[in-house]
C-alpha cells in the first residue's frame, strides 16, 4: 500500500482531519437550484449535480489554480514530473502504460486511471474502499514513496513553494483563488485547488449521452444493436458499468444511500486458490477478507477507447481482449508464476459467467463502447495545459 513520509502525515494532519469526516448530505437538499453554484458546472438538466465537500467549494479562480499546478512540473522532487505527466487531456488523462512511472523511474503496481467525472466516485483509486476524498487521495502522488510519484519530501517542499512564490503568474492565481486569505501558497490550498480542477473535469457529451437525451440519430444502428447486448442479462456489462456514468461505483446529490461496491473479475487464480499476484490484490490488501482477493473498482468506461490497455494491472491490451475475456468468463493463464484458471476464481463475481458471442454482435459491443468517447472532452481547451499558451 501507499506510504506517506510520517512527518509529512503530520504536516498534513489538519487537513486529513477536516477531510476525513464523513460528508453532510444537508447542505445540498435543493438540486434544482443550479443557480446557487459559484461555478459554471457545465452538466446538463438530465444529470444530478455531485456532492461536494461543503469546506471545499468550486470556483473559476480555484479551477484556474488547481489547472495551473496539475501541468506544473516544478511539483515534483526532482522537477520532472506533474499529475498531467500520467494523466493526459488526449488519452481522458490516463497515460497510454500497463503501469504508471514515476519521477524516480519507480514502476507503480496499477495502471493510471482516467480523470473523468471523478467529482462523483464515492471511493477513489482502483482498490481502497477508505479512501473518499479527493483533498486525501492527491498526497499520494505528490508525497507517497511506496511507490515514489512525484516524489516530494519534506526537504524538498520549502523550495518548491518558494520557486512558486516567485512565479507572478501564480502570485495572481493565489490571490484569484484565495481573495481573503491571510496566508497564500500553503499545502492545504494547493491540495484543495487540484481537487477543484479535477472535480471540474466533467464529460456529458458522448453519443451515448446524446442518444440518452433524445437525439436517437447519435449512435449508429451497430451502436443501437450494441446497447441492446450490453443492457441484456446474457452480457451482463449494465450491472457494473450502468447508470448514466457508466458505473456502478456512483454519487450524487439525489442519493440517499451510496453504495462501494468492488468486485473479482477473474483476471487470476494462482494455484487454483483464488489468488492474486502480490501488491495487486485489490480489496483484500486492506481488509484481509479472504472473500475480498482480487476485488477491485468497476470504473466508468468513459472514454473507454482512448484508454488502453485495460485493467488495474494493465493486463489486457484491447477492447477486443476485453470482451473475449468476459465471453469466456474470466481469464485462464497456463505458464509461469501467475498460472491458474480465472474462470474459477472462487471470489468471482456472480455476473461474471462468460456468454457466446458471435463476430458481428462482438463489432456491435465495440461500437456501442466506443460511443463513450467524448470528443469535446479530449480536446477542450479549458482542461488542456494552460503553460503552452503562454
Ligand atoms: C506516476 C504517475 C502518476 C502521477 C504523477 C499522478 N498519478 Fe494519479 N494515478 C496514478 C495511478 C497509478 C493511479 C491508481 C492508483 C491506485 O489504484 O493505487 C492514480 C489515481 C488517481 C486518481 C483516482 C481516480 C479514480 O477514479 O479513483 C486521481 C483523482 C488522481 N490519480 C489524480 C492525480 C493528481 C491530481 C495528480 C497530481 C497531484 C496525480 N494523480 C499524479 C498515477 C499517477
Ligand atoms: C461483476 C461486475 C462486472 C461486470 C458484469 C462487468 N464488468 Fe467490466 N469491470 C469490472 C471490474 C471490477 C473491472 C476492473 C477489474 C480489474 O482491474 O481487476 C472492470 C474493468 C472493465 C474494463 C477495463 C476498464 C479500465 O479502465 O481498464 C472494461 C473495458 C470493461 N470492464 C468492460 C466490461 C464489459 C464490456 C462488460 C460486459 C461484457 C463488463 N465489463 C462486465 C466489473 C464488471
Amino acid at each position: 500500500m501507499m506510504q506517506i513520509p510520517s512527518k509529512i502525515v503530520a504536516f498534513c494532519f489538519l487537513i486529513l482531519a477536516g477531510a476525513c469526516q464523513d460528508q453532510s448530505r444537508t447542505q445540498f437538499q435543493n438540486i434544482e437550484d443550479r443557480s446557487s453554484e459559484d461555478f459554471a458546472w457545465n452538466i446538463p438538466s438530465s444529470i444530478p449535480l455531485p456532492l461536494i465537500p461543503e469546506d471545499k467549494p468550486m470556483s473559476e479562480g480555484r479551477f484556474q489554480l488547481g489547472r495551473h499546478l496539475f501541468y506544473d512540473e516544478r511539483l515534483s522532487g526532482n522537477g520532472t514530473q506533474s499529475c498531467a505527466s500520467c494523466h493526459q487531456q488526449d488519452k481522458s488523462f490516463t497515460d497510454g502504460r500497463a503501469q504508471a512511472f514515476g519521477s524516480t523511474g519507480e514502476l507503480h503496481p496499477r495502471s493510471s486511471m482516467a480523470l473523468v467525472n471523478i467529482a462523483y466516485v464515492p471511493t477513489l483509486t482502483w482498490a481502497n474502499p477508505n479512501l473518499r476524498h479527493l483533498e486525501q487521495q492527491i498526497l499520494m502522488p505528490l508525497f507517497g514513496q511506496n511507490p515514489v510519484e512525484q516524489g516530494i519530501t519534506e526537504s524538498t517542499w520549502p523550495l518548491i513553494i518558494s520557486n512558486l512564490r516567485a512565479d507572478p503568474k501564480y502570485q495572481l492565481l493565489f490571490a484569484d483563488a484565495f481573495p481573503t486569505a491571510d496566508e497564500l501558497f500553503t499545502q492545504e490550498q494547493i491540495v484543495d485547488t487540484l481537487a477543484v480542477f479535477v472535480r471540474g473535469l466533467i464529460s456529458f457529451n458522448s453519443p451515448f449521452d446524446r442518444f440518452q437525451r433524445g437525439e436517437l440519430a447519435a449512435l449508429s444502428a451497430s451502436a443501437q444493436r450494441g446497447r441492446q447486448l450490453y443492457f441484456s442479462e446474457r452480457m451482463e456489462c449494465f450491472h457494473c458499468h450502468g447508470s448514466y456514468n457508466l458505473t456502478d461505483s456512483n454519487m450524487d446529490r439525489t442519493m440517499s444511500f451510496v453504495e462501494r461496491p468492488f468486485h473479482n473479475t477473474g483476471l487470476f487464480n494462482i494455484g487454483g486458490r483464488g489468488d492474486y499476484p502480490n501488491n495487486n490484490r485489490g480489496i483484500f490488501e486492506l481488509t484481509q477478507k479472504a472473500s475480498d482477493m482480487g476485488k477491485f473498482r468497476a470504473l466508468s468506461l468513459r472514454n473507454i477507447e482512448l484508454t488502453a490497455p485495460y485493467m488495474h494491472d494493465g493486463s489486457i491490451a484491447t477492447l477486443s481482449e476485453v470482451l473475449d475475456f468476459y465471453a469466456a468468463g474470466g481469464r485462464q493463464i497456463t505458464e509461469g508464476a501467475n498460472a491458474g484458471d480465472g474462470r474459477k476464481n472462487p471470489f468471482k463475481d456472480g455476473f461474471v459467467t462468460g456468454f457466446t458471442m458471435d463476430a458481428d454482435e462482438k463489432d456491435d459491443l465495440i461500437e456501442f463502447l466506443k460511443s463513450f468517447t467524448d470528443r469535446d472532452f479530449v480536446t477542450n481547451p479549458r482542461f488542456a495545459n494552460p503553460w503552452s499558451e503562454l
